[in-house]
């Protein structure tokens, strides 16, 4: 029975090694939905991060895990192993994007053994610059006080270029999203995400198969990033620049990263295999 501390979304078969993503800030487990379209058959698992979705807020997760609830990405990576062992999975093939690939470090850092292959979409492996961190204690402040308006703003710089001026559709789908972006969710976030450590060691500790994807216009999470990432990782590392998308990429385009997915779970399953 699921009885993990997150909620959890599956589709397709639920045996075999899954696929587990996790999103990014401040969306929630719907930000995969198109992606999930062109996975197949494969066994997929969505979570919401605490204070997203349908997942209990970050004070109850803490709760349910026995942990204080000051905010850190220890606490969400500690939630989704819990919500696996809930599942009876040993091994996954897990990737995030952007604050979803900072959780998945976090995962690897404290329960590397669930790890089969790791998916790092859009995302850095580097702590905030002293800028950076101090804009994040702002905005979780404003959200507080305003709730989602303090992530309004967003839709500018989550979205690539060619996105914002060729499809209106896409453009429109985020705003309300982050429209929805609940407050307690956005400020527990951005002080986890603030207080977040480089984490280097982690990456060079894992093994298994690695993807780091970007989009091109990715304006949030440069290429020096993503190269820094791959000449980390301790294993085979496969590194995609998706065109025309920007931080976005899975909801910019699905189809790219969906096949990047599939062939990181292939990778997983055949490494696991040897
Ligand atoms: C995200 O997409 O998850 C955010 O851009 C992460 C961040 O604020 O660093």
């Amino acid at each position: 029975m699921d009885t993990g501390p997150l909620a959890i979304h599956r589709h397709g078969p639920e045996t075999g090694v899954p696929l587990v993503l996790l999103h990014g800030f401040p969306l929630d487990s719907r930000m995969w939905d198109d992606v999930v379209d062109h996975l197949g058959d494969l066994p997929v698992v969505l979570l919401d991060a605490p204070g997203f979705g349908a997942s209990p807020s970050p004070a109850e997760v803490a709760a349910a895990l026995g942990r204080e609830p000051d905010p850190t990405l220890d606490t969400v990576a500690d939630a989704v192993a819990e919500t696996l062992r809930s599942m009876e999975v040993e091994r996954a093939v897990v990737a995030g994007l952007s604050m979803g690939g900072y959780i998945l470090l976090a995962l690897a850092e404290r329960h590397r053994g669930l790890l089969a292959a790791v998916g790092l979409l859009d995302t850095k492996v580097d702590s905030d610059p002293d800028e950076a961190h101090a804009n994040r204690l702002r905005v979780a402040e404003e959200a507080e006080r305003t709730g989602s308006a303090a992530v309004a703003g967003m839709v500018d710089t989550v979205l690539g270029e060619t996105t914002l001026t060729e499809r209106p559709e896409v453009v429109a789908r985020m705003r309300e999203w982050l429209s929805e972006a609940p407050g307690e969710g956005i400020a527990w976030a951005q002080r986890a995400m603030a207080a977040r450590p480089t984490r280097i060691s982690a990456l060079e500790d894992l093994e298994v198969p690695a993807l780091v994807l970007r989009g091109a216009e990715d304006g949030m999470s440069p290429q020096a990033a993503a190269e820094t990432m791959s000449r980390a990782l301790g294993g085979p590392v496969e590194l995609v620049v998706v065109p025309r998308v920007g931080h976005m990429s899975a909801v910019e385009d699905p189809e790219a990263v969906a096949e990047a997915l599939r062939a990181l779970h292939a990778a997983g399953l055949a490494a696991e295999r040897v």
